[in-house]
C-alpha cells in the first residue's frame, strides 16, 4: 500500500473510537483521597516522599503537588528536565508519534529511531560514534558500554571505577558504583569485575595535596590501580564530572591524562555523562567541556526531555565488532515517543541557546554563592560549571567535617519554603551516616531569573538559619535520617 493510500494520520483504519470518559481519566490523573493514598503508600514496596507532585509550568522550573504548592526545583527531577517541565516542543514531538505507533519490536526501526542515532552521531567530541539507544536508561546504556568494551577485547573483564561514582541500580551498575548505604544493599555482587581507584576529588584530595602544586599525582593511583587487577582490564569507567558523589567536577588535564594512561594500557575509556550531558555543565557536555573524546560516551537523563532514554555512543571503530540482535534487546527498546521527545528536546537545547544561558547564569549563582561564602563559614566550597552546582557545608573550614544535619535541615527547611533542593550520596563511616553534605542547585537551564533569585535569597535564608543548629540537636536530625533510611 502506498503512503497516499494509509488512513490519515491521527485515525485508525478500524472504526476504534475513545470510550473513557473525561470524568474517569480526571478521576485517574487529578483527584485521590486520603485513603487513597494511605492505603498506597503501604502497598508501595519502595518509599516515597510526602510531596505528590501534580503537574508544572510548561517548559519552566516551577512544579505544583497535587494541592496546587508551588515549588522551584533546583533537582530537575533527577537533574533531567533541562527543557523544563512538559516542554510544549516536546509534547507536540510526542503527540504526533502517538498517533502514529507507541511501541514497535526492538530490532524495527522507526523514522525517529533513525533520525535520533543520525544525529547522536556526530553532536560529540569524537565524532562520528556509532549509537546504541535504550529506554531504561543510564544503567542499562553504562553495562551496554561494559559489553561492548568485552566485546572489543576478548578475555578481557575487568572495569576501573572511581571511589564516590554513581552509574546505576543494575546489579553490574550497582557495584560499579560507590556502596551508598540509602541505595543499595548488594554491594558485593560481582565485585570481582571491579578495581576503584581515587576520584580526584581536590577539596577532599585523597593524596592530601594542594591543587596548585600537586602536578596531578592522583593519575598514578589509577596506574597502580590497573597494575594491580588481578586479570585483563576491559575499560574504565568514569563520570568526567561527579554528580551523587557530591557535585565534583574533575581538574584541568586529568582527563587527558586519563585517556593516555588508557591508551597506553589498551584500556577503552568511557565517559558516564548521564548527567553532565545536554547543557547541563555550560556546553553539550562534559567532553567538549575538557575538550577530551572518549572511546565511549554514556547518556541518559537530559536527552529524553522527560521521557525514559539512554544511549551509547562508541568510537566507530568498535561498531565493527558491535552487538548481535539479541545482546541490547529489550521489549521496549525501540521507543518510538521517547525517541522523538529526544529530538525535539535537542532542537529545543539548541534553539533556546540553554548551553550558553547555564553558562552564563552558573557563572553568576556561583558568584554569588561565593560572596556568601565569606560570610557563612559552614559553605566549605562551592563548584560549578554552568547549573551543575554544589555548595558543600561543613562544621569548620578547618577539619571539613561533613554537616550532614545541617544539610539535611537545609533541604527540609528549603521545601517549606517553596524551593526543592537535594544532597549529595551518604556514606557510612563506622556505623555513622556521613557525607550527604552537598547541596545541589541543578534547576532546568530555563529557570527564570526571577525564579533564581529567589532561589538565591532561599537558599542564603536557609544557610544562615541551619548554622545556627546547636550541636545538641544534631543527633536527632541524624536519628531522623537513619530511620527514614531503614538504617536505625
Ligand atoms: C552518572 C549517572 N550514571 C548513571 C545513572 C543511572 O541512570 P538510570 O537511573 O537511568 O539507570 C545515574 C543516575 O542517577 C547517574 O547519575
Amino acid at each position: 500500500m502506498s503512503i497516499d493510500a494509509q488512513p490519515t494520520l491521527g485515525q485508525t483504519s478500524q472504526e476504534t473510537s475513545q470510550e473513557t470518559s473525561q470524568e474517569t481519566l480526571e478521576n485517574w490523573l487529578d483527584q485521590i483521597t486520603d485513603d487513597e493514598i494511605a492505603t498506597a503508600r503501604q502497598l508501595s514496596l519502595v518509599p516515597l516522599k510526602s510531596t505528590i507532585l501534580h503537574h508544572g509550568d510548561p517548559g519552566g522550573a516551577t512544579v505544583y503537588d497535587h494541592k496546587g504548592q508551588a515549588y522551584i526545583d533546583c533537582t530537575a527531577q533527577a537533574w533531567t528536565l533541562n527543557v523544563g517541565y512538559c516542554h510544549p516542543d516536546v509534547i507536540a514531538a510526542i503527540e504526533a508519534q502517538m498517533r502514529r505507533l507507541t511501541h514497535v519490536r526492538y530490532a524495527y526501526p522507526t523514522i525517529p529511531r533513525l533520525k535520533l542515532i543520525r544525529r547522536l552521531a556526530t553532536m560529540f567530541p569524537g565524532s562520528p560514534y556509532q549509537v546504541c539507544l535504550n529506554v531504561q536508561g543510564g544503567g542499562a546504556a553504562n553495562e551496554a558500554a561494559m559489553k561492548l568494551a568485552m566485546i572489543n577485547k576478548p578475555g578481557a573483564d575487568i572495569f576501573l571505577v572511581a571511589s564516590h561514582g554513581y552509574h546505576g541500580a543494575s546489579l553490574a551498575t550497582l557495584t560499579a558504583s560507590q556502596y551508598f548505604p540509602m541505595v543499595t544493599r548488594f554491594p558485593s555482587f560481582g565485585r570481582a569485575h571491579f578495581v576503584r581507584f581515587p576520584y580526584p576529588y581536590c577539596y577532599r584530595c585523597p593524596l592530601a595535596k594542594e591543587p596548585r602544586t600537586c602536578g596531578l599525582a592522583c593519575l598514578d593511583l589509577v596506574e597502580q590501580a590497573i597494575r594491580s587487577a588481578h586479570g585483563v582490564v576491559a575499560g574504565l569507567l568514569i563520570e568526567p564530572m561527579q554528580g551523587a558523589g557530591g557535585q565534583v567536577p574533575t581538574p584541568p588535564g586529568y582527563l587527558a591524562g586519563l585517556k593516555e594512561l588508557c591508551q597506553q594500557h589498551d584500556i577503552f575509556l568511557i565517559f558516564d555523562e548521564c548527567q553532565t550531558a545536554f547543557g547541563r555543565v555550560g556546553v553539550m557536555s562534559a567532553a567538549e567541556y575538557y575538550n577530551v573524546a572518549p572511546d565511549m560516551l554514556v547518556l541518559s537523563k537530559a536527552l529524553g526531555g522527560g521521557l525514559p532514554i539512554g544511549a551509547l555512543l562508541a568510537r566507530s571503530d568498535l561498531g565493527l565488532k558491535g552487538f548481535t540482535s539479541a545482546e541490547e534487546h529489550t521489549t521496549f527498546g525501540s521507543a518510538p515517543l521517547s525517541f522523538a521527545a529526544a529530538l525535539a528536546n535537542i532542537a529545543v537545547i539548541e534553539r533556546e541557546g540553554l548551553c550558553e544561558r547555564s553558562r552564563i547564569m552558573g557563572e553568576m549563582v556561583t558568584a554569588r554563592l561565593r560572596q556568601l561564602q565569606e560570610e557563612v563559614d559552614i559553605i566549605g566550597d562551592v563548584r560549578c560549571p554552568g547549573l551543575f552546582i554544589g555548595v558543600e557545608l561543613v562544621e569548620d573550614r578547618e577539619s571539613k567535617t561533613p554537616a550532614t544535619e545541617r544539610a539535611a535541615a537545609f533541604v527540609e527547611l528549603a521545601k517549606q519554603a517553596g524551593v526543592l533542593f537535594d544532597v549529595s550520596m551518604p556514606e557510612i563511616v563506622r556505623g555513622r551516616l556521613t557525607m550527604r553534605n552537598v547541596i545541589k542547585i541543578k534547576p532546568p537551564l530555563t529557570i527564570t531569573e526571577e525564579e533564581m533569585e529567589q532561589v538565591l535569597e532561599t537558599f542564603t535564608f536557609c544557610v544562615q538559619q541551619v548554622a545556627q543548629i546547636p550541636a545538641s540537636m544534631k543527633q536527632d536530625i541524624v536519628r531522623q535520617m537513619m530511620a527514614e533510611a531503614n538504617l536505625a
